[in-house]
């Protein structure tokens, strides 16, 4: 067997909001991360990425809001929002995960990561009944692609909320043979989104902003494949409203106390809030804020491109689950109680958010 066909590549990697990026090769960014460095791989969107020097005010990681959106100044969707959670269950976590984590990793560069990739848009295209909703492959340079659900709203102003979580799973040690079960990073993710699409299709949802929901290629090669997307976005001037990213939703410490962790840096402070209030009304726990660092996830990719974004954690202990990137990832960690109150989240954002009207 083979490396992945990208193994000799040099890579242009960034590490931070101040630094200049640095040519690397694979075996050197495997250093980076084992490291636990969090870093973007920036080699084919480097649009998205500001100079360094650019940068006047660089304790300020929050990046540069440039299409600012209308968010909901107060919360009307509670009728539709509490029927769609009604329906809600923990049934197509299970269903989906079992599956999912049998692949023996979701390696982007490789044979499995396609397949898993392949396999992951039947499962979306199986919950599709509507005319109103494509399932489209965004293709990478890579093998896997990333899997993009299209609720088509009623405005003309094309406005698109981004609901997301990323597909990939990578084993630290062998990337490109190692076992990677990826069930909490990030199948919880997955199938939390999953789920809140499939009960916001059976409550009729027809939102006003289109609502997407990403599965996203290569996120854990330096967020390539949400960087692809936002790119092409905005370079085709698509109006993005929010992104909402859930990375990983099922695991926490019982010893700890029970929350929604809020990523505070590269996300947007307003809708932030926002989730904030969402949590509030719509699930039973608390968010609590705590700082990811830089490549974190790939709510930083629509952070970069400009637009607003937040991002849901399991907890608001980053090291809480030391068994990630490794074969003990495994669905018999994950609290699927946990799950639902993410899956609540999901379906208020894509009502409270998709709903707004051109005129609001
Ligand atoms: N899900 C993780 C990020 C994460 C881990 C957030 C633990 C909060 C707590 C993500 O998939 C990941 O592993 N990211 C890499 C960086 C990436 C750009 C290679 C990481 O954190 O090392
Ligand atoms: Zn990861």
């Amino acid at each position: 067997m083979q490396p992945g066909k990208l193994y000799n590549e040099q890579r242009l990697i960034k590490v931070s909001e101040s630094s200049r990026p640095r040519w690397m090769d694979l075996e050197s960014i495997m250093v980076l991360r084992r490291a636990g460095v969090r870093f973007m791989d920036i080699t084919d969107v480097q649009e998205l990425h500001r100079p360094y020097d650019s940068i006047t005010d660089l304790t300020k990681e929050e990046g540069h809001l440039e299409y600012k959106s209308k968010l909901p100044q107060e919360l009307l969707q509670g009728k539709n929002v509490a029927k769609a959670v009604s329906l809600l269950s923990t049934e197509l976590y299970g269903k989906v995960l079992e599956p999912f984590t049998a692949f023996h990793n979701r390696y982007y560069d490789s044979e499995n990561g396609r397949k898993s990739s392949e396999w992951l848009q039947e499962q979306v295209e199986q919950l599709v009944t509507d005319a109103n909703v494509t399932v489209t492959a965004f293709k990478h340079r890579f093998p896997q692609s990333s899997i993009v659900a299209r609720i088509e709203g009623r405005d003309a102003k094309e406005e698109t909320v981004v609901i997301s979580a990323h597909q990939d799973s990578v084993n630290q040690w062998i990337p490109w043979f190692g076992r990677a079960s990826g069930a909490d990073d990030d199948g919880s993710g997955t199938v939390t989104i999953l789920e809140a699409l499939r009960v916001l299709l059976k409550n009729g949802f027809k939102p006003n902003r289109s609502v997407e929901f990403h599965w996203y290629a290569g996120e854990e090669g330096g967020l390539l494949g949400s960087q692809d997307v936002a790119l092409a976005y905005k370079n085709d001037g698509r109006k993005v409203a929010a992104n909402m990213h859930f990375d990983m939703t099922g695991f926490w410490l019982k010893e700890s106390k029970e929350v929604i962790g809020l990523v505070a840096d590269r996300t947007d402070a307003e809708t932030r809030n926002m989730v904030k209030s969402l949590a509030e009304e719509y699930t039973q726990l608390r968010t609590k804020e705590f700082l990811c660092g830089y490549g974190c996830s790939d709510h930083a990719s629509w952070n970069s491109a400009g637009y607003r974004s937040a991002m849901a954690f399991e907890s608001d202990k980053l090291d809480a689950n030391t068994y990630i990137h490794s074969p003990s990832d495994t669905v018999e960690t994950l609290d699927f109680d946990h799950m639902l109150e993410f899956s609540k989240l999901a379906v208020a954002f894509a009502y409270e958010v998709g709903y707004i009207a051109d005129d609001a």
